[in-house]
C-alpha cells in the first residue's frame, strides 16, 4: 500500500471519530462509540493498524509515526467527551473549574523548640539579660579547662563527648592541652559561652586599662552528647545559660531571677516555686540542682528537674581575668526541651526531631 493511501485512511478515521463522540449523547452512547472504534479485537482503528503492514518497507517510520499521533488524538477526544458527559454536558476544558474554593495554603509556623528558646530570651531580655551565641565546635579550653575541669575528670571521657577526629587526639592522661594538636569537641555544654563572654569583656577592658565590666547574659543553643535516643535522651539537645557577675552577687539574686523566669514562663497567676538541692559542679561552688513546682492546666502540681546552677568557682573567675576578690557571680544551665515538653506535654523528646508535620503543627 503507498503511503498515501494509509494516511488517507488515518486521516478518514480521525474524522469520523470526532462526529461520533461529539453526537454521542449519554455515557453509555459514547462507550457503544469507543468499542466500535477503539475495541481491541475489532476497533476501527485495530483495522487501520493492520494496514500498517502493508505499507511499503520505506515509508513504514512515517506511517508508523502518524498512525501514533492519530492514536493519541483519538483517545485525547474520547476523554474530553467522556469528561464533557460525566460533568452534564458542560464543557469543563482540562477539567479545571475556577468556580471551586481553592486549597488554603498551609502556612508554617516555628518549631516548638524555637517558640521555647524565643519566648525564654523575651522573658530573660525583660530581666536585663542580653543573648549570646558562642560556637557549637569548641576547644578544651572553653569546653573544659577554663570550667575548672581537670584533666582526670571523667566529664572529658570520649564516651560521653563527640571529639573531632580531624582536631587531633584528646590529651592523654598527663599531658596537659595544646601539647598535642588541642583537641576539639562539639561542645557538651553551654557553660563555653560564659568563659567565651568573660574573656572578650576582659580583653575589651585591657584596651582601656579598666576594669572588667559586669556580665549579665544568656546563652541559648545546641549541645551534643552521645546518648542512646529515647523517650528522655537525644544525642543533640539545648540547654539555656545564664551568667550574672557583678559586685556582691549572691545566692538570693540567684534564686530570684529563676523564680521571676520560671514565674514568667509557666506562672500566670499561680505561684511558682523554686527549690535548690546541694550538688556539685566543678565551675560552680556552691552547686545546686534546680527544681520548680507550679500548678498546671489540670491543678496538679509537681518537682521538676530543671538543670543546675551555683555561684561561679573563683578558678573560673580567674581563668578569664576577673578579680574574685572584687567581683562574684551566679550561673545557672536548665534544659530548653524539658521545659518545652512539660509546657505542651510531650512524653518522648525523639517526637520533636522526627519533623513529622502532623506532630509539629500541633504547637
Ligand atoms: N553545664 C551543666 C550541664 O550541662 C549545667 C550547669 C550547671 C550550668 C551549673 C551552669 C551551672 O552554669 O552553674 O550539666
Amino acid at each position: 500500500m503507498a503511503l498515501a493511501e494509509f494516511l488517507a485512511s488515518l486521516d478518514k478515521l480521525a474524522e469520523q471519530a470526532q462526529t461520533a463522540f461529539r453526537s454521542a449523547d449519554s455515557l453509555p452512547a459514547l462507550e457503544v462509540v469507543r468499542v466500535e472504534l477503539l475495541g481491541a479485537k475489532a476497533g476501527l482503528l485495530r483495522r487501520v493498524q493492520q494496514g500498517l503492514g502493508a505499507v511499503d518497507q520505506a515509508d513504514k517510520p512515517a506511517a508508523g509515526k502518524r498512525f501514533n499521533e492519530v492514536k493519541q488524538l483519538i483517545e485525547g477526544a474520547l476523554a474530553d467527551a467522556q469528561n464533557k458527559l460525566a460533568h452534564g454536558g458542560e464543557d469543563v476544558g482540562d477539567g479545571l473549574d475556577v468556580t471551586v474554593p481553592g486549597r488554603p495554603l498551609r502556612v508554617g509556623h516555628l518549631h516548638p523548640i524555637t517558640q521555647t528558646i524565643c519566648e525564654m530570651k523575651d522573658i530573660m531580655g525583660r530581666l536585663g539579660f542580653t543573648a549570646v551565641e558562642g560556637p557549637e565546635i569548641e576547644d578544651d579550653w572553653h569546653n573544659f579547662e577554663a570550667l575548672n575541669i581537670p584533666l582526670s575528670h571523667p566529664a572529658r571521657d570520649p564516651l560521653d563527648n563527640f571529639y573531632l577526629a580531624a582536631a587531633g587526639a584528646r590529651p592523654a592522661q598527663g599531658e596537659t592541652a595544646g601539647e598535642n594538636l588541642p583537641p576539639l569537641l562539639l561542645r557538651s555544654q553551654t557553660s563555653t559561652v560564659q568563659i567565651r563572654v568573660m574573656e572578650a569583656g576582659v580583653a575589651e577592658a585591657a584596651k582601656g586599662g579598666g576594669l572588667p565590666p559586669p556580665v549579665r547574659i544568656i546563652s541559648l543553643g545546641r549541645v551534643y552528647r552521645p546518648d542512646t535516643a529515647d523517650a528522655t535522651h537525644y544525642p543533640m539537645f539545648h540547654q539555656i545559660e545564664g551568667l550574672l557577675v557583678d559586685r556582691e552577687v549572691t545566692m538570693a539574686d540567684l534564686k530570684s531571677v529563676l523564680r521571676l523566669f520560671c514565674q514568667s514562663y509557666f506562672g500566670g497567676e499561680d505561684e511558682v516555686h523554686v527549690r535548690f538541692r546541694p550538688s556539685f559542679f566543678p565551675f560552680t561552688e556552691p552547686s545546686v540542682e534546680v527544681d520548680m513546682n507550679w500548678r498546671d492546666a489540670q491543678g496538679n502540681s509537681s518537682w521538676m528537674e530543671m538543670g543546675g546552677a551555683g555561684m561561679v568557682d573563683p578558678n573560673v573567675l580567674r581563668a578569664v581575668g576577673y578579680d574574685p576578690e572584687q567581683v562574684s557571680g551566679f550561673a545557672f544551665g536548665l534544659g530548653v526541651e524539658r521545659i518545652c515538653m512539660r509546657q505542651h506535654g510531650i512524653t518522648d523528646i525523639r517526637a520533636l526531631y522526627q519533623n513529622d508535620i502532623r506532630f509539629l503543627a500541633q504547637f
